[in-house]
């Protein structure tokens, strides 16, 4: 952030304290404002494109025309700080904290579970918080809708939702305890455990709130508002206050903007580096938010916040007859699928016009509404119908650049006039239509000859477009099939569909609009019905999709009676810092403070996938302000490379470069803005080298591939395809998957000046691997590094290798100028760089009997490992350990190969390529489910493994549990009843599907290399009696300082209160292992017992001394009487191994088990779902802590719905990753989650094999998210048979809306 000249004083208030800025420079965003200048630190930055949502803060401001003030949600990080002049705006930090009062939002929210890395936190809190303002008693339907722009990776929703559910009115009179539908805790004592008793929780009360300041509302009345002009280093903002002022300004500087919401502006500026040196703000000019109805239709001023539109149409729909109000009411349609409430609450009717997006939700419907613009220029006052002519291309229109749009005419419609909007995008909620439409038709009144017809379509070329042909075919003919068949031919040869990588193909857009005009009709229909102007035709009554989220239920068991009060383990507890976290005090590695002199380090990285670097000009970058030093290879005083099964990776590319996004070198400036436009100023000359290879496909063809390749085989496979009675072969492709955890890597490397001392702090999964790879760079002894981790915003397996990588780059810039410095990816560069899942490519071959008995499989598997080979062989073997998932093939052989490609390396990611390789054999049993024309759950319960069994690597077990799972599943989810009702539904319906599946997970946990699974943990009690655990473990929101801190109070027999979890660092406790693998809690858990049992028993003989004694005065005791009070605990853990010639071994020491049923309904139209139920029932032992494992079950269950449904990541044909922030990549939203979604643990199950016979359940049910694709894929075939197909087909995974749509097969995706 930096200062700029001198210009007006900005005044506003945060969290009630009065702020007065003289230096504003227009390129400061509120955020940075917040976070670096004020420290308030609470509001976090997740993707700087109003996309994610934790940067949420309320604003306030004071209205004088009508005296009243308003409260608002928005994007801090889109919001620009010279907006905020009068207004108040009130932070996490300023609703409530720990040391005062906490709020009840940060209260419900935490207790209810619905916090786990705390990253998205404070922006839920502050959409909720914000909700409650101006509506104390919300539906859940308002809940849902404030909440729809925050996105979450850990939790799942689920839990934050039923937080917030209790403000809910309709929560109080009929709704219970802890989300759960088996009753209250009042009501049924003793009898179900629940997850969080609502009975205890603060209630609301808004005489606590922070009132909005007097001061400001005297400065609205009072003073008359002034132009306010701010300078900063590159740009100025002038605010003027009249609109003759506006238009002087506009007329003489007609290139500048107006900055109205910002949330167009604003994007381009960050991502694409536009600059204007001159911005004009004009929300302050009265005459642009002006409301005027005339005999037509209502003038809207152009300044309105969408949410404001939203507001204004909703009021007229009341005041007026329905007639008159069609196109309100499809405006209203749209507005509300538009964005996020955030995004709404700024961006305005003017600017979404004059953005002029191609896929814009609203232009559409404006245009075929006959609306027009009046607009105002130094030449004065015109009006300019919004149509056809209007919208030239992206961000143009027939409009000078001197221009300024006031006003807009939406007309109100007639008797006989019918107006409707449809769209269909990526996610359902707060994503771009893939396609938009808005449609209107005029009948004369009585009759069935259309009169007039606009139909209007966005996202289908570079602006919204008339379907002018169309048109012209329909008008003056009667509505009928004849017409309509004219109008559909007339609607495909009328569009070109350029193939659009981005925009989805060409076949899934011409199927869209054809799909809109059907639905259209069926509209129309109906309402002609209504009308009586046509009568005896049946009409298909298209629904919307579900959306009313039910109560979900969560079962698990009591702890057993004897067991005493003060003991933890096994109950409910919640995250332990979850308070901190709701609150905004948790702090997380960016949030550190600044020191004195530190460096910001931004990366400059490839543009070529597979180039010689001929030159690296940094010339231009070092001249630019702030601008300290470049740091590249030839700075590392130690090890260049990082070694990973037996390759090589250089972490600064230096001659050549083998995927775009490589890290070439990195620029050191003294602010993060400075660091940034400087390393977009290196220039990288190459040379390019022949034939790059990105998919699996070339890398087969050209043998490009990470050795070793894997094999794992059992019985005689080839014999078995001679004896059975059919085989088949398929092949299915899964995509990749980026972590999104919400935080991005994050680093802070601080050299302590003496001796060669560094401390790191860093969001990494491995402390130790950050230290050793950190001292090997240096060249310096690993004893002068220490790695420290408070916490992760996430991490799922992406802050492993990349982090190290990351971490040692940094400390070459502290080395090299003995500075702090600071490295924090933007969103974009950490989609770009770290890479994630491995992409799969599955070919199988099946034997089979007639029965459905399957009796082989030859399966192969190849993974996309990218540019590097980081952990690809160890995700390619742990595919082969998963070959089987839960069936017992008799005849099985599997290969995986790592495939090296020229796109950015893959890594692990929560599930190790499990997810994968299970997909792949569902569907192997799923298309022999279609090919007997069985039902597909008959032939996985024929072939799951029964009674004492061996795996294909020759291990015995007893699938006991996992067959304990599926029948409670089945019991659980109602199947059978279900099965049936699903046909029936699908039997009525021709345009909608519903589709049901059942599906298993066997799961083994721990690393297959033994020596990883060793843990250790230091634990001291001090003289007061409190006690600092550490461990090896890191917490990244899967509770596991929660559970150490259980352990710790049974093993030493104290509350949990007296046990605090410190953070984890390698000089508290050495030389641990990566925080994976579904094994933290049983690694740590038996370290830190055996540390506590050590430190119990030293003060046994003083317990003996002074049996009544309390543990404070046995602390003492020891104290005085010289007895060590700190001590070590070390856990070998399992000595796993496999033996891949031999191909057998003892990988795991146990498995979880888990089985998941899930229902959708289909719009086959548009390729639209919605999971209407999910059960799961997963085996995790004796739950150590039922919330945390919930937790756990519930959030990798929404990756995997995300992963298998609808997180696509695409490429440019040169191997760039298009797909890098939240507007493009859909991760699942509130709107994804399951509308009842219910979470049974397996009681009465026992192992042997971890710390108080819990089970490792981080990772196993993320494949459990596939349910949602199988049941999508029930659905298709169920469509398909419409059209006269069966047998298997093929649905590649992520099963998007586009393949969904084209697997269907319906006439109109045939054209
Ligand atoms: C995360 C996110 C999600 C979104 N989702 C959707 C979506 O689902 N569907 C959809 O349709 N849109 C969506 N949008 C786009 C959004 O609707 C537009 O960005 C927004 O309406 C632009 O308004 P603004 O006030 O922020 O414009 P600004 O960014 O302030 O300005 C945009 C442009 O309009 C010009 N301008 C503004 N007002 C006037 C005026 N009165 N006269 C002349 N020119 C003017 C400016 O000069 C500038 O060039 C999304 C945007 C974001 C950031
Ligand atoms: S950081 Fe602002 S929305 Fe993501
Ligand atoms: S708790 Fe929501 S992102 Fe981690």
């Amino acid at each position: 952030m930096s200062a700029g000249a001198a210009g007006d004083t900005l005044c506003f208030f945060v969290n009630g304290k009065k702020v007065t800025e003289k230096h504003v420079d227009p390129e400061t965003t509120l955020l940075s404002f917040l976070r670096e200048k004020m420290r308030l630190t609470g509001t976090k930055y997740g993707c700087g494109g109003g996309g994610c949502g934790a940067c949420t803060v309320m604003v306030s401001r004071y209205r004088p025309a009508n005296k009243s003030i308003c409260h608002y949600s928005v994007n801090a990080c889109l919001l620009p700080l010279c907006q905020l002049h009068g207004a108040a705006i009130t932070t996490v930090e300023g609703i409530g904290s720990t040391k005062t009062r906490i709020h009840p939002v940060q209260e419900r929210i935490a207790k209810a579970h619905g916090s786990q890395c705390g990253f998205c936190t404070p922006g839920m809190v502050m959409s909720m918080y914000t909700l409650l303002r101006n509506n104390p008693q919300p539906s859940l339907e308002d809940i849902t809708q404030a909440l729809a722009g925050n996105l979450c990776r850990c939790t799942g929703y689920r839990p934050i939702i039923d937080g917030c559910r209790t403000f809910c009115q309709e929560a109080n009179c009929c709704q219970l305890n802890g989300g759960t539908n088996s009753g209250s805790k009042e009501e049924h004592p003793g009898e179900t455990p629940l997850l969080f008793d609502k009975s205890q929780f603060l209630p609301l009360d808004h005489t606590q709130e922070l009132i909005f300041p007097p001061e400001l509302i005297l400065m609205a009345e009072t003073s008359s508002p002034q132009t306010l002009t701010f300078h900063g280093e590159r740009v100025t903002c002038v605010s003027p206050v009249l609109l003759e002022e506006l238009v002087q300004l506009k007329t003489s500087n007609p290139e500048a903007p107006l900055i109205m919401g910002n949330t167009k502006l604003g994007p381009d500026f960050k991502f694409k580096g536009v600059v204007h040196p001159l911005i004009i703000s004009p929300i302050r000019v009265l005459e642009l938010f002006e409301v005027t109805e005339t005999t037509h239709g209502v003038w809207v001023g152009t300044g309105f916040p969408l949410s404001e539109i939203w507001a204004i149409l909703k009021k007229l729909c009341r005041q007026f007859p329905e007639e008159k109000t069609e196109l309100f009411r499809a405006l209203i349609q749209q507005l509300r699928n538009l964005g996020s409430q955030q995004i709404c609450n700024v961006a305005t009717l003017g600017g979404h016009i004059m953005s002029a997006y191609p896929n814009s939700d609203l232009n559409p419907i404006l245009a075929a509404g006959n609306c027009s613009v009046s607009t105002i220029s130094s030449g004065g006052w015109r009006e300019v119908p919004l149509n056809q002519e209007f919208f030239l291309s992206f961000g143009k229109t027939i409009l000078r650049p001197e221009e300024i749009v006031v006003s807009v005419l939406i007309p109100f419609t007639r008797k006989g006039e019918l107006v409707r909007a449809f769209r269909q995008a990526p996610r359902k909620e707060c994503a771009f239509a893939t396609v938009t439409t808005g449609m209107r038709v005029l009948f004369s009144e009585g009759f069935r000859v259309v009169e007039d017809v606009s139909i209007y379509f966005g996202g289908i070329g570079p602006k919204t477009a008339k379907a002018v042909q169309t048109c012209a075919t329909i008008v003056a003919r009667p509505w009928n099939a004849e017409t309509l068949s004219w109008a559909y031919e007339a609607l495909v040869k009328e569009f070109d569909f350029p193939p659009s990588i981005l925009r989805g193909k060409a076949e899934f857009c011409r199927s869209l609009t054809l799909g809109f005009l059907f639905k259209f009709n069926l509209e129309v229909l109906q309402s002609l019905k209504k009308m009586n102007v046509i009568e005896n035709i049946v009409v298909e009554n298209m629904e919307p999709l579900p959306r009313e989220i039910q109560l979900s239920q969560q079962h698990f068991q009591h702890v057993s009676k004897g067991q005493s009060d003060q003991d933890p383990v096994g109950r409910a507890i919640i995250h332990s810092s979850a308070i901190s976290q709701a609150t905004g005090e948790a702090i997380y590695c960016d949030d550190l403070p600044k020191t004195d002199g530190e460096l910001f380090l931004s990366l400059v990285t490839s543009s070529r996938a597979h180039a010689k670097i001929i030159n690296v000009d940094v010339t231009d970058a070092l001249l630019l302000p702030g601008v300290v030093d470049v740091i590249t290879a030839n700075d590392i005083p130690g090890k260049k490379t990082r070694m990973f099964s037996g390759y090589d990776e250089e972490m600064l590319a230096q001659t050549q470069v083998s995927c775009i996004g490589q890290i070439v070198c990195a620029v050191l400036a003294d602010t993060r803005a400075h660091a940034r436009r400087a390393a977009s100023a290196v220039n990288i000359s190459y040379q390019d080298l022949p034939e790059p290879i990105f998919t699996i496909e070339d890398a087969i063809k050209r043998s490009s591939y990470f050795e070793p390749r894997r094999k794992l085989e059992r019985g005689n496979v080839e014999e078995a395809f001679k004896s059975v009675d059919l085989v088949h072969e398929g092949v299915i492709r899964i995509g990749g998957q980026e972590h999104f955890y919400m935080e991005t890597q994050s680093i802070l490397v601080v050299p302590v000046r003496e001796q060669a001392e560094f401390k790191i702090y860093a969001s990494s999964q491995s402390p130790t691997s950050v230290q050793i790879a950190v001292s090997e760079t240096l060249a310096i002894p690993a004893n002068r590094v220490s790695c420290h981790v408070k916490r992760l915003g996430g991490g799922f397996g992406g802050k492993f290798v990349k982090t190290v990588i990351l971490a040692c780059i940094t400390s070459v810039a502290a080395w090299k100028t003995n500075c702090a410095v600071r490295c924090v990816l933007e969103r974009g560069e950490d989609m770009l760089i770290t890479g994630g899942r491995h992409p799969v490519l599955g070919k199988y071959k099946v034997g089979f009997q007639k029965d459905g008995r399957i009796l082989a499989a030859d399966i192969q598997i190849w993974t996309n490992a990218g540019n590097a080979v980081d952990v690809s062989i160890f995700v390619a073997e742990k595919i082969l350990l998963h070959l089987d998932n839960a069936y017992n093939i008799p005849n099985l052989r599997g290969r995986a190969a790592a495939c090296r490609t020229n796109l950015p390396s893959n890594t692990s990611f929560r599930g190790f390529g499990v997810p994968q390789v299970a997909c792949v054999i569902e569907n192997l049993i799923s298309d022999v489910g279609l090919m007997l024309q069985r039902p597909v759950d008959q032939v996985r319960e024929l072939n799951m493994y029964k009674g004492p069994s061996l795996t294909h690597y020759k291990v015995e077990f007893s699938p006991e549990n996992l067959l304990r799972c599926w029948d409670e599943c089945k019991a659980k989810s109602d199947f059978c009843t279900r099965r049936i009702a699903v046909d029936t539904f699908n039997e009525q319906n021709r345009w909608k599907k519903r589709g049901l599946s059942i599906i298993p997970i066997k799961y083994g946990i721990a690393f297959s290399e033994g020596v990883m699974n060793q843990s250790a943990a230091l634990v001291n009690i001090y003289q007061d009696g409190s006690v600092l655990v550490n461990h090896g473990g890191t917490e990244m929101g899967q509770g596991v300082h929660t559970k150490m801190q259980q352990v710790a109070s049974r093993e030493l027999h104290i509350p949990m209160s007296k046990v605090y979890i410190g953070e984890t660092s390698t000089n508290a406790v050495p030389n641990t292992f990566i925080s994976a693998a579904s094994f933290g809690t049983d690694a740590n858990g038996m370290a830190v017992k055996n540390a506590c049992q050590t430190l119990y028993q030293r003060l046994e003989p003083i317990r003996q001394k002074n049996p009544k004694g309390t543990w404070e005065s046995w602390v003492s005791a020891a104290v005085m009487e010289k007895i060590s009070l700190s001590a070590t605990g070390f856990s070998r853990g399992p000595d796993s191994y496999i033996d891949w010639d031999k191909m057998e071994g003892q990988p795991f020491p146990y498995f979880t088990y888990g089985v998941c049923c899930s229902e959708v309904e289909l719009d086959c139209l548009t390729g639209d779902y919605r999971t209407m139920r999910t059960n799961i029932v997963a085996d995790v032992g004796q739950s150590l802590n039922p919330s945390v494992d919930i937790g756990q079950i519930e959030g990798a269950f929404m990756q995997g719905l995300g992963f298998f449904t609808m997180e696509e990541l695409r490429f440019s044909p040169c191997g760039l990753l298009y797909t890098r922030g939240p507007s493009q990549y859909k991760i699942p939203a509130v709107c994804d989650l399951p509308l009842s979604f219910n979470v049974h643990l397996l009681s009465d199950s026992n192992n042997p094999h971890a710390i108080y016979s819990s089970k490792g359940i981080g990772e196993p049910t993320l494949f459990l998210g596939s349910s949602v694709f199988f049941a999508i894929k029930d659905a298709v075939a169920a469509a398909r048979k419409e059209v006269g197909l069966s047998g298997p087909f093929s649905l590649d995974s992520p099963a998007t809306a586009e393949r969904i749509c084209l697997a269907c097969a319906s006439p109109f995706a045939q054209v």
